[in-house]
């Protein structure tokens, strides 16, 4: 069994997990996160110096420090030539409070991070560069 097989293994056993967005705050504990393996580092997650609280709505935990958490119910597992992936259905949204700007999320302030593999780096999504449905009626 692959790395990849047991994290999937153990969401379906689990029938849950959670999608959390990284910040540029945490760059460091997220990058940890993709290195290292809890496969052969069990006390991973301590190591990290993140702390966590077991969600209410599946069997998993989340992750107290990172600003966005999407608790997420095991839907299917699917594994073909292209790759494996999880398909989950989300079940609630947390975003932290110092990031909302009244009821949407303030994309600037939050400042969640992007991987890009040609150049291993990580990139703040942030700068609003234009209105969607909006920008393209200029050219009909
Ligand atoms: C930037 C980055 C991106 C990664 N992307 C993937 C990915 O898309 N799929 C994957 O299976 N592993 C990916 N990895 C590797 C896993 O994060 C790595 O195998 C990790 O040790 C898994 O941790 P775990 O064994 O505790 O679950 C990535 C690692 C890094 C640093």
């Amino acid at each position: 069994m692959t790395e990849s097989h047991k994290t999937v293994q153990n969401i379906k056993e689990r029938k849950g997990f959670v999608v959390h967005i990284a910040d540029a705050k945490h760059v460091v504990e997220a990058d940890f996160f993709g290195i290292a393996s809890g496969n052969n580092m069990k006390d991973k997650f301590e190591k990290s110096g993140l702390t966590t609280v077991k969600s209410d709505l599946v069997d998993a935990p989340i992750i107290n420090e990172l600003p966005i958490a999407m608790e997420c119910e095991f839907i299917e597992y699917q594994n073909d030539e292209t790759g494996i992936g999880v398909i989950g259905k989300v079940v609630k949204t947390s975003i932290e409070e110092a990031n909302m700007s009244g009821d949407k999320v303030n994309i600037d302030s939050l400042e969640a991070i992007a991987f890009d593999p040609y150049t291993h780096g990580y990139y703040k999504v942030s700068g609003r560069v234009g209105e969607a449905f909006s920008d393209g009626k200029k050219l009909f």
